[in-house]
């Protein structure tokens, strides 16, 4: 049986992140995406986060479908709002930094200050800024979600794009045009950049 005085002392216990990377054979990051509604930030985080997992990399996904539906279910759009959201995900990236793996965050994040605060939570080495950009005349033309329509139409009230900002990144770590490139380029320029930040050199 294991005594008392066996046991290390609490230092020698705790496991730190590099003991979790070296568990998975990988490096953590957070890659943020960050764009306007209907630019393509989820569909570059899916695909980018299956070919991740193709390569054998642990990935998390973080998007609008999975927060604002769960632990960010009280928050709407306002900018007190969008600045607890922004903050709580942030906090929860970070979690998963420490746990080695590669969170792949998927938010409109439409300031300047508001992604500024992910990148001081998180830290600036392993925040890694990806601005998906596309006119505003494509989103909206593309529509998905049919809340463009509803946002001209005065339905919905601070529509990123429409009647509330978006503040395009200033030097972000790779931008993606959606407009002019097809989904499969995107997503090999961003491993392109990610791959050797997320596996040990
Ligand atoms: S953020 O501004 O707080 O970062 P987040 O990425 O979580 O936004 O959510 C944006 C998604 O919520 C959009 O893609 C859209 O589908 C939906 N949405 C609903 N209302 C708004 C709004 N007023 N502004 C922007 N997006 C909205």
């Amino acid at each position: 049986m294991l005594q008392m005085e066996h046991i290390h002392p609490i230092f020698d216990r705790i496991l730190g992140r590099e003991d979790k990377e070296k568990l998975l054979g990988q490096r953590g990051r957070v890659l943020w995406l960050t764009g306007l509604s209907g630019s393509g930030k989820s569909t570059i985080a899916a695909a980018l986060e299956r070919r991740l997992y193709e390569q054998g990399l642990l990935t998390a996904l973080l998007d609008g479908d999975n927060i604002r539906s769960g632990i960010n279910n009280n928050l709407g759009f306002s900018p007190a709002d969008r600045q607890e959201n922004i903050r709580r995900i942030a906090e929860v990236a970070r979690l998963f930094l420490q746990c080695g793996l590669i969170c792949i965050c998927s938010f409109v994040s439409p300031t300047r200050a508001i992604r500024n605060q992910a990148r001081h939570l998180i830290g600036e080495d392993d925040f890694l800024e990806v601005y998906v950009n596309a006119p505003l005349e494509v989103c909206e033309a593309r529509d998905v979600k049919g809340l463009y329509k509803k946002a001209r139409a005065g339905e919905i009230k601070q529509f990123t794009g429409i009647d509330a900002p978006f503040e395009a990144p200033e030097a972000p770590f790779l931008e993606l045009n959606t407009a002019q490139n097809d989904l499969q380029h995107c997503v090999d320029l961003l491993y392109g950049r990610l791959i050797g930040l997320v596996t040990p050199g």
